[in-house]
């Protein structure tokens, strides 16, 4: 793994916090180890195409979970939904370098959480319902509670 992209990642995280105009919002958690990360994404039209202008994200998570998803809201900045679902979590870690054994569920938990937001954006049918969704829904804390020690890679967290 590369330290010093890691460092630097972490010591200037890019895109953390809420967005509080979002068009959507995804959050998994681990049940690994019990972190969890929320991503929120934000479009824009673009030569008549749908792209995502901006994303930011929240962390209870290691700091490679933190670093992931720093890089990632970079790279995923000006691509098409399609094209963001198809990035894995070893692209999305790329400039980290590979990840050692015990921290690739980290960068494959910000994969689920970019995904959960892609999907969540694609399945609402308003705007409105999402940022609802999300103002009524849990809190990061609260989801992070919820999560426990249950079996599996990641859970997706709905928000009611
Ligand atoms: Fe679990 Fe990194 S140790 S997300």
């Amino acid at each position: 793994m590369n330290e010093a992209t890691l460092q630097s990642a972490l010591s200037s995280p890019q895109n953390l916090g809420e967005m509080t105009d979002a068009d959507a919002v995804g959050t998994v958690g681990s049940p690994d180890c019990g972190d969890m990360v929320r991503m929120w994404l934000k479009y824009k039209d673009q030569d008549g195409r749908k792209v995502i202008d901006k994303a930011s994200f929240q962390s209870f998570g290691c700091q490679t979970a933190i670093a992931v998803a720093s890089l990632a809201t970079e790279l995923i900045r000006g691509k098409t939904k399609e094209e963001a679902l198809l990035m894995s979590a070893e692209e999305l870690s790329a400039p980290l370098g590979p990840l050692p054994p015990m921290k690739i569920h980290c960068g494959q938990m910000v994969e689920g959480a970019l995904k959960a937001a892609l999907e969540a954006e694609s399945n609402t049918t308003s705007k409105s319902t999402i940022l609802e969704n999300r103002a009524t829904g849990p809190t990061l804390a609260d989801s992070l509670s919820a999560v426990g020690k249950t079996a599996g890679k990641i859970k997706i967290v709905m928000h009611s």
